[in-house]
C-alpha cells in the first residue's frame, strides 16, 4: 500500500453492534489508521476484545471515553465529524486535515449535539439517506487515502498512469563497435 500524508484515527460514538465495531477497526487498520476509539459505547468492549477472532484490535490502539467531554486527542489532531445534515461539507469538496481523527454516530441515531460542538469540521457524504456506519467510515477512509495517498496522477483518458518507459524497461548493453581506423 502507498503510504498516506500525516495519520488518522477513527472513533465512534454509542455504537451498539458488535459487527459494525469489527467493521471499523478492521477497516481503519486496513488503511493503515493509528488509532481508534469509542465515546459512550453500547456494549461490552472488553468482551468484544477478548472474543475479537479477526485480531484487529491487536494491532491498534485502543481508547474508550465515557463522554465526549472526556475525549482526549494527540496535540494538533482535528476532530472531524461525520453525518448526514444539510449543514455539513460535501466529503468531495473537504481537504482532509494532515492529522485527524474521524468520529462516526450510533447506528440508531446521530452524533451528539455535544460531540458535534468538539469538531472542527462536520462531513457528509452526498447521498439520499444514511449508509451503514460501517460503511460510511470505509468511504470516508478511502476519500482521505484518495486525497493523501502517494499516487500518479488519474490520466485524462481512461485507464492507469502511462508508464514512464525509460524507468520501466531493462536497460541495453550495447557492445561497444569500435569505428573502423580509416585507411
Ligand atoms: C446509519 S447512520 C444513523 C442513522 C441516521 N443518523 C438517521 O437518522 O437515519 C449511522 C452513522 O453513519 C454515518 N453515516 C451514514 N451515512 C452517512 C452519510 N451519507 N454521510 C455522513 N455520515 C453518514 C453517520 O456517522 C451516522 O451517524
Amino acid at each position: 500500500m502507498s503510504s498516506m500524508r500525516g495519520y488518522f484515527g477513527v472513533g465512534v460514538e454509542g455504537i451498539s453492534k458488535e459487527q459494525n465495531v469489527g467493521t471499523i477497526v478492521r477497516t481503519t487498520h486496513a488503511f493503515g489508521g493509528s488509532f481508534f476509539f469509542t465515546i459512550r459505547p453500547s456494549l461490552d468492549m472488553q468482551e468484544l476484545k477478548v472474543s475479537d477472532t479477526s485480531g484487529a484490535f491487536d494491532h491498534l490502539p485502543y481508547y474508550q471515553y465515557k463522554k465526549p467531554e472526556e475525549l482526549d486527542l494527540p496535540k494538533g489532531c482535528v476532530l472531524v465529524g461525520v453525518e448526514l445534515t444539510d449543514d455539513c461539507v460535501d466529503l468531495p469538496s473537504f481537504r482532509h486535515p494532515l492529522r485527524a481523527a474521524y468520529v462516526f454516530g450510533p447506528e440508531m441515531g446521530s452524533l451528539s449535539p455535544k460531540l458535534t460542538q468538539y469538531c472542527e469540521h462536520v462531513v457528509k457524504i452526498p447521498m439520499k439517506f444514511c449508509v451503514n456506519v460501517g460503511v460510511a467510515a470505509a468511504i470516508v477512509i478511502y476519500d482521505r487515502m484518495v486525497c493523501l495517498g502517494k499516487f500518479a496522477e488519474r490520466p485524462v483518458r481512461p485507464g492507469g498512469p502511462m508508464i514512464d518507459a525509460s524507468k520501466s524497461l531493462p536497460k541495453v548493453h550495447r557492445r561497444r563497435v569500435r569505428s573502423k581506423i580509416p585507411e
